[in-house]
């Protein structure tokens, strides 16, 4: 028999490096991310109404209506890849009701990883940040440059990465991180994400180790 894929939320402050560390765990992990953030932007550059309502909420730092968001990350979660592969949410849910909602749709994870970063951190790491648009790869001008020059010549920022919008952003972090926390206590993971990434991820490597193994114990033990 087949060991039943992973399934994995990731959580953290704007800038924590959840994109970063989400590159790296489908790499090695093959499992298919879903990202709340990037879903909608990809509906902001379509023109779509969702889309055009969406930008709002977003210019602002504030979470987008569960209207657009709900059925978006369920429609992803629910295609054959994510199903056959596992899956690897980055971004949702950012609040009970969001929870709430997956949990009805029988989406439960297997783990949590909150990524804790302070808030100086998070600043410089937001204003440095630039994206690929051929590779999507994110970058980070002084953390993780661009490997060419034909790279850097391309790069973008995304519309929301200024320091006065990431404040912003916090702040509806810290408004709402304790009660999707306080869902998913059992099953979180804290990693210190102030470190380089790769040692970020030797953290997550760990505890995602320690979940396969114990699967496959208890499949061998049936
Ligand atoms: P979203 O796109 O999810 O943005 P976010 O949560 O603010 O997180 P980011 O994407 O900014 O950062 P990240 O943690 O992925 O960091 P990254 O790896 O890029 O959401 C945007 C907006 O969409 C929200 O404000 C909201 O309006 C809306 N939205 C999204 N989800 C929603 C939901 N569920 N409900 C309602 N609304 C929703 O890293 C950042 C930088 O740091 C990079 O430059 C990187 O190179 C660098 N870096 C990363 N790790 C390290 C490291 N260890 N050391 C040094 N540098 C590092």
């Amino acid at each position: 028999a087949k060991v039943e894929p992973l399934k994995i939320m990731i959580s953290g402050a704007p800038a924590s490096g959840k994109g970063t560390q989400c590159e790296l765990i489908t790499k090695k992990y093959g499992l298919v991310h879903i990202a709340a953030g990037d879903l909608l932007r990809a509906e902001v550059s379509a023109g779509s109404k969702n889309g055009m309502l969406a930008r709002e909420y977003m210019e602002k730092g504030q979470l987008v209506p569960n209207e657009i968001v709900v059925m978006m990350v369920k429609e992803r979660l629910s295609q054959p890849d994510s199903q056959e592969k596992g899956w690897l949410l980055d971004g949702y849910p950012r609040s009970s009701s969001q929870a709430t909602a997956l949990k009805k749709f029988g989406f439960q994870p297997d783990l949590f990883i909150l990524l804790e970063v302070p808030e100086d951190i998070l600043v410089e790491r937001v204003v440095g940040r630039r994206l690929d648009p051929v590779t999507g790869k994110i970058y980070h001008l002084k953390y993780s440059p661009p490997e060419t020059e034909e790279i850097a010549a391309r790069l973008t920022q995304r519309f929301d990465d200024t320091e006065e919008k990431v404040k912003l952003r916090l702040q509806t972090h810290h408004q709402n991180v304790e009660a999707v926390l306080s869902m998913y206590e059992d099953i979180t993971i804290k990693v210190d994400g102030s470190v380089g990434k790769e040692d970020v991820f030797a953290q997550i490597e760990v505890a995602l180790t320690n979940l396969l193994e114990q699967r496959k114990s208890a499949m061998g033990s049936l």
